[in-house]
């Protein structure tokens, strides 16, 4: 009885220093995490290409002891096969013929490689070749528009857009929805150049009809509290085909993930807008 009583006491004893230990341990821990590691949200295997990319955050987990990714540190080499950086042994995939279909390639060589370029990561390395800055920023907090050719994708900073009297009617894709002064930017715009770019115009292939009339203003959005709204959330606008079924509404899908890639950004906290000019 008073051996059980003993043991008792000893097993208390025992629990109680590894639990005041356990404190102390907590105590010698004492910082945050350096980065926010869960806006990242991309599945595991998508971690060490984006850490390629980002590699301020690579740098920022390698002296973290609270970051969860330090074992894809090992793979900073792996890239989806776009970036500048990228060596072909390291991409995420490349395509292999084993036969030419003559009259659209004339040897297995050319056939991979319009493959990768027209539906594959290639795509994105032709995008980003062609990107142009057409309406030039001069001082912080002005605006800047960029776009790849025709203007099939583009990314505008301060993007000032006025639609206080726009007219609707049935069209989905009303090509004279704003009208000029109504969307634009402080900054320094080539109008012949941007204008230049025209030649896909069609509602899912450009946004040429939306952005023909994107003006250089003179006076600033923002400073100047010319806006009723300011959206300060990164903001996608997408033109979505048929919504009817899955393999219209797939294209809507691979367009959004494409450009996730062309801005270099995956985060998810962020609006989508669905373009729709119809009544
Ligand atoms: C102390 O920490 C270890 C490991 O973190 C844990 O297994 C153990 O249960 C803890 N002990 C107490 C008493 O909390
Ligand atoms: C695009 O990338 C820029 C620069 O990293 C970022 O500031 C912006 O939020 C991104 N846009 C979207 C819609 O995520």
């Amino acid at each position: 009885m008073f051996m059980l009583l003993a043991f008792g006491l000893l097993l208390q004893e025992i629990l109680a220093n590894s639990q005041a230990e356990n404190l102390t341990e907590f105590k010698t821990i004492p910082e945050e995490p350096l980065y926010s590691y869960e806006v990242i949200n991309l599945p595991d295997e998508h971690i060490p290409y984006f850490l390629h990319n980002n590699q301020h955050i690579a740098g920022i987990c390698k002296q973290d002891s609270h970051c969860p990714y330090k074992k894809y540190l090992k793979k900073l080499r792996s890239c989806w096969g776009y970036e500048k950086s990228c060596k072909s042994d390291y991409r995420f995939s490349y395509p292999v013929c084993d036969y030419v279909e003559t009259g659209w390639a004339n040897d297995i060589e050319t056939a991979q490689q319009i493959f990768w370029k027209q539906a594959d990561f290639g795509y994105i390395r032709e995008r980003l070749n062609e990107m142009k800055t057409h309406c030039k920023p001069a001082a912080t907090g002005d605006s800047s528009l960029t776009c790849s050719q025709y203007l099939q994708h583009c990314r505008a900073t301060n993007l000032y857009i006025d639609l206080r009297t726009v007219k609707r009617n049935h069209d989905r894709f009303k090509e004279d929805f704003l009208q000029k002064g109504e969307i634009g930017g402080h900054c320094s715009l080539d109008v012949q150049a941007f204008l230049a770019e025209g030649q896909r115009k069609s509602p899912l292939q450009s946004w040429f009809a939306e952005l023909q009339t994107f003006t250089a203003l003179n006076f600033r959005p923002l400073e100047d509290e010319k806006c009723d709204v300011v959206i300060e959330k990164p903001t996608y606008f997408m033109k979505l085909d048929a919504g009817v079924n899955m393999y219209h509404h797939f294209c809507d899908f691979v367009n959004l993930y494409i450009t996730q890639h062309i801005n270099n950004s995956f985060g998810t906290d962020v609006n989508i807008v669905m373009w729709d000019t119809v009544s």
